[in-house]
C-alpha cells in the first residue's frame, strides 16, 4: 500500500557497523502522566551512536513529551532515561530514588541539542549573536572563540553570509537553520528535532531537511519527530511509530512503511497518503 514512499535501494541494508558500546540514549519503561492522563506508557528505546531515529505517530500520541523527557525539559514518573550511561533526572539516596539537582541534570544533558518547531530566536540579536549566546553564557568561551565557532556553524547550515541579519529579515527556513546552528554550536553528541519543518511554508521545508540530511551523513546521532515520511524513509536507520504513549511498531524504514501490519500504523499511513494525494490534486476534491 505504501508505494508512494520512495525508499533508496540501500535503505534497509546500509547501517554502518559500530564500535561495540552502550547506546547513546537508553530508555526503559518510561512513564509520564499529566494529571490523570497517562501520556507515556512504558516506552523502551535505544539510540545508538550515529543512528538516526525518526519518530512518527498521530497528534497527541506523546512524541513531543518523549523528546522533552530525553532532554530533561519534562520530568518523568517511572522508568529510566540514560544518557551515555548516566541516569537523567534522578539519583539515589539511601537506596531510594530522589530527584537530581538542576546542576546535576544540566551536567547529564549537556551533550543534547534540541531544535523545536518554533525557532525561538532572540529577535533583538543577529543570527551570529543568537548562535554565540549560549557559547558565551553557558560555555563561557572567550568572545573571539565563540564568534569563530558560531561563524563555522552558520556556514555548516548554509548561512555564512547571514550572520549580521536579524531574525525578522530571515525566512522561516533560514531562521530554523540558525536554530540548528545554535544547537550544533554547543557540540552536542545527539540532536533532538521536534517537527522542525512543520511551521514552515512548503517551499522552505526542503532547505531545512537538506541540512538535516547532511548532518546525518556526517554521522550525527539524531532523533527526529517528523511528518516528513519521505525524509524518514531516506534518512532513518530506525523508524518508531508511537501510538497512545507506546512505541507500537519500530523497525527499518522498509519494515515500517512497506510491510506495516499494525492496523493503527496502516491507518496512520493511509491518512498521510490521502492528505498528500489531496494536496497534490491542488487541494480540490474529497479527502478519503
Ligand atoms: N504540559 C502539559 N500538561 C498537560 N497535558 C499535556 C502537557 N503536554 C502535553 N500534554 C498532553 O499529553 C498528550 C501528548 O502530547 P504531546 O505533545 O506529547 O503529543 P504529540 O504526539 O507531540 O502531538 P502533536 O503531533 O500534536 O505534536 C496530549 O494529550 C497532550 O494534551
Ligand atoms: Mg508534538
Amino acid at each position: 500500500m505504501n508505494a508512494m514512499i520512495d525508499l533508496p535501494a540501500s535503505a534497509s541494508s546500509v547501517v554502518e557497523p559500530r564500535a561495540p558500546s552502550s547506546p547513546l540514549i537508553e530508555v526503559r519503561n518510561l512513564g509520564k502522566r499529566f494529571g490523570d492522563v497517562e501520556v507515556l506508557r512504558g516506552v523502551d528505546l535505544d539510540i545508538e551512536r550515529s543512528e538516526v531515529v525518526c519518530i512518527i505517530g498521530p497528534s497527541g500520541s506523546g512524541k513531543s513529551t518523549l523528546l522533552r523527557c530525553l532532554a530533561a525539559l519534562e520530568t518523568y514518573d517511572t522508568g529510566e532515561v540514560r544518557i551515555e550511561g548516566e541516569l537523567l533526572g534522578y539519583g539515589e539516596k539511601n537506596g531510594r530514588r530522589v530527584r537530581a539537582s538542576q546542576g546535576e541534570i544540566n551536567r547529564v544533558r549537556r551533550n543534547i541539542g534540541m531544535v523545536f518547531q518554533q525557532f525561538n530566536l532572540w529577535p533583538h540579536m543577529t543570527a551570529l549573536e543568537n548562535v554565540m549566546e549560549a557559547l558565551l553564557r553557558v560555555q563561557r568561551l572567550p568572545r573571539a572563540h565563540a564568534q569563530r565557532r558560531a561563524n563555522a556553524m552558520l556556514e555548516t547550515v548554509g548561512l555564512a553570509n547571514k550572520g549580521d541579519a536579524y531574525p525578522a529579515k530571515l525566512s522561516g527556513g533560514q531562521q530554523q537553520r540558525v536554530a540548528i546552528a545554535r544547537a550544533l554550536a554547543m557540540e552536542p553528541h545527539i540532536m533532538l528535532f521536534d517537527e522542525p519543518t512543520s511551521a514552515l511554508d512548503p517551499e522552505l521545508v526542503g532547505e531545512v531537511l537538506q541540512v538535516m540530511k547532511q548532518l546525518a551523513r556526517d554521522g550525527m546521532t539524531m532523533a527526529v519527530v517528523t511528518h516528513e515520511m519521505g525524509f524518514a524513509a531516506q534518512v532513518a536507520d530506525k523508524v518508531m511509530f508511537i501510538d497512545q504513549g507506546r512505541i507500537a511498531v519500530q523497525g527499518k524504514p522498509r519494515e515500517v512503511f512497506h510491510d506495516a501490519r499494525d492496523p493503527r500504523l496502516r491507518q496512520f499511513l493511509q491518512n498521510y497518503f490521502d492528505r498528500n494525494a489531496f494536496w497534490s490534486r491542488g487541494g480540490e476534491g474529497e479527502t478519503a
